[in-house]
């Protein structure tokens, strides 16, 4: 596993997915600041210099297949156990945000990589506000520096390293519920109500609605 390191990229997302073959399983890639660093559901990710913006790339021998969806919510586990071994009380909002007090301070972007219907591996991107002045945010935001966090970016990028590596082998559902407080509380996704009764072993929600169980994929948790 090797970081490499560029003051700019237009998102380290990008690059990894366009220069996949070129990395080897867990290459890291981070910039100091992107120029067109993406968010999900085709948002923008707000990548001025201060943030952390990374990279991990891994392929498909070292991903057992049942593993693949989870991937990114063990990355958010591995931050959010990062941030609060430094002192912050960081939780997880699912499918993948990490905030604090209401307000997120890292998100997730997990992209697979396909060439000719073939799956080839994934990319995991990481984006943490750290001491960033100018955040342009449609939800509310904080910075590790407003939670009152002196950070070093390398220290905190082997701590989440660590944390992934040593995850992987563990149940992450147990986890992630641990660090999920809206786990057996009424939310609303995406417009539809329900209790956030569980999530499977692929990360997925189960929401108690009124009609049954519904399996949700992906949603924007309201609470
Ligand atoms: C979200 O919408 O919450 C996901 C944000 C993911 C941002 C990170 S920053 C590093 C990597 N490169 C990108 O362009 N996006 C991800």
């Amino acid at each position: 596993m090797k970081i490499y390191s560029f003051d700019t990229l237009p998102s380290t997302n990008t690059y990894c997915v366009e220069n996949f073959d070129n990395f080897e399983n867990q290459d890291i890639i981070m910039a100091e600041h992107q120029t067109a660093g993406k968010g999900r559901k085709g948002r923008k990710w707000s990548s001025e210099i201060g943030g952390l913006y990374f990279t991990m790339i891994l392929k498909p021998s070292e991903i057992k297949t049942e593993q693949v969806s989870s991937l990114t919510q063990i990355m958010a586990i591995s931050v959010c156990k990062a941030v609060r071994y430094l002192g912050a009380s960081a939780y997880l909002k699912w499918p993948n945000d990490v905030l604090c007090k209401g307000k997120k301070f890292c998100g997730i972007l997990s992209e697979a990589v396909i060439e000719n219907n073939i799956f080839k591996g994934l990319v995991i991107g990481v984006g943490i506000n750290i001491e960033q002045k100018n955040i342009v945010s449609e939800k509310p935001f904080t910075t590790l520096q407003e939670m009152g966090l002196t950070v070093s970016k390398s220290g905190l990028v082997e701590d989440i390293i660590s944390n992934f590596n040593m995850m992987q082998k563990q149940d992450f559902v147990k986890d992630f519920k641990k660090l999920c407080p809206t786990i057996n509380k009424e939310i609303i996704v995406d417009g539809k109500k329900g209790v956030f009764e569980d999530i499977d072993n692929c990360g997925r929600m189960i929401l108690r609605t009124e009609k049954g169980r519904e399996v949700i994929i992906a949603g924007d948790v309201q609470f």
